[in-house]
């Protein structure tokens, strides 16, 4: 039995359709990352499941009940709002155990859990501060170490941890998966950071004006984008432009802008008809070499910047037919490597290639929309 069910959930602000028409299974357990930009619906979403906000139509079960008319406080849920409320007057520990003892745990039990929880969000040493005492990023930590001492078996987090700094995020994301699969939660964690979606997630779940675009294992998301959005929000991409040239058996050629062409492993679309081709950044590799070279998917170019990332490099190619395209390396081997105004070759493998319809609004208003 699914620990989450939508079923054609519409959910409206006035004029806003904020969630349209969704439907998600959340199984017993897992551990599923809502991924979407700005405005795309996943604060509403995580507040139709815990009951804040009411759809317009469809249902909402959890662990098989129909909760559509049940009140937050019956549903066993702990959401994590992204602006959380915390008492001003009570200490650190105290935030944390009034839920528990809300529930009816004895006191012992209680701060005993509590602690457990301050200990885990690196902030027992400051049990018996007041919250308005702490800073920002201890502020959210404290909300979270609220939510999971509630003892609820389903944990809806909005953006946990988006007011940390960077160290302190990257350190307390395995510590929020490793403690929800620990203690068997169903975790609902609502992020639009891809990198953070990625790592922690068992299932990704793509958000774009309130529809899911895609979900699936970090890794489909990443290596198999269904449509262009996905692919531009979920890693580093480049798109070029072009038109279906002629297609076979096993492939179709793409004729970009100024006589490139293209092979993909696709069969894909009807001659003349108008796409974009996709590669991950790593996945363009360079050539180097300005004597003339023969072959599939080479393309010649300069070099023509390059930008240090740590422990990556990224170098930036203008295609002697105008197309840009971005080749990320790790810096171990890329560093130095190339230099600007170099002459080389790029080459794209088909197998790397996506090839999607062209948006009908354009290229760059599909791409702006992050
Ligand atoms: N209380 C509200 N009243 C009116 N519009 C709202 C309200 N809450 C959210 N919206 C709108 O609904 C859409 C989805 O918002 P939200 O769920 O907060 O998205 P996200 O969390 O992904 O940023 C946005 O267009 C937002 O402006
Ligand atoms: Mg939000």
């Amino acid at each position: 039995m699914p620990g989450i069910r939508l079923v054609k959930v519409t959910k409206r602000y006035g004029d806003v359709t904020a969630i349209r028409n969704l439907s998600l299974e959340i199984g017993d357990g897992e551990y599923v990352c809502v991924l979407g930009p700005t405005g795309s619906g996943k604060t509403t979403l995580l507040k139709l499941i815990a009951g804040i906000v009411k759809p317009d139509s469809g249902e909402i079960y959890i662990d098989g009940r129909l909760v559509n008319n049940v009140p937050p406080q019956e549903r066993n849920v702990a959401y994590v709002p992204q602006y959380y409320a915390l008492f001003p007057h009570i200490s650190v520990i105290d935030n944390v155990a009034f839920g528990p003892l809300s529930r009816g745990v004895s006191r012992e039990e209680a701060y005993k859990v509590s602690m457990q929880m301050l200990e885990m969000t690196r902030l027992a040493w400051r049990a018996n501060s007041f919250p308005h005492e702490l800073s920002g990023g201890m502020q959210q930590r404290l909300a979270l170490a609220r939510g999971l001492a509630s003892g609820a078996k389903i944990l809806l987090l909005d953006e946990p941890l988006g007011a940390l700094d960077a160290r302190l995020r990257v350190e307390l994301r395995y510590k929020l998966r490793e403690m929800a699969k620990e203690n068997n939660l169903t975790t609902i964690h609502v992020t639009h950071d891809q990198e953070e979606a990625m790592i922690v997630a068992d299932r990704i779940i793509v958000l774009r004006n309130g529809e899911i675009q895609q979900e699936g294992p970090p890794s489909q998301i990443y290596n198999e984008p269904k449509n262009i959005f996905v692919a531009h929000f979920v890693g580093g991409a480049n798109f070029f432009e072009g038109f279906v040239a002629e297609t076979d058996q096993n492939g179709s050629w793409i004729q970009l802008r100024n006589g490139f062409v293209l092979r993909i492993n696709e069969v894909f679309g009807s001659v003349g008809e108008r796409v974009v081709v996709m590669v991950r950044e790593e996945k363009a590799t360079i050539i180097r070499g300005a004597k003339k070279r023969e072959g599939i998917n080479l393309l010649p170019g300069t070099i023509e910047w390059v930008s240090f990332l740590g422990d990556f490099v990224s170098y930036s190619i203008i295609l002697d037919n105008g197309d840009r395209v971005n080749s990320k390396m790790p810096t171990i081997i890329g560093v130095g490597r190339f230099r600007v105004g170099e002459r080389v070759y790029v080459h794209l493998r088909p197998e790397d290639l996506r090839i999607y319809p062209y948006p009908p609004h354009g290229l760059y208003k599909e791409l702006e929309v992050i």
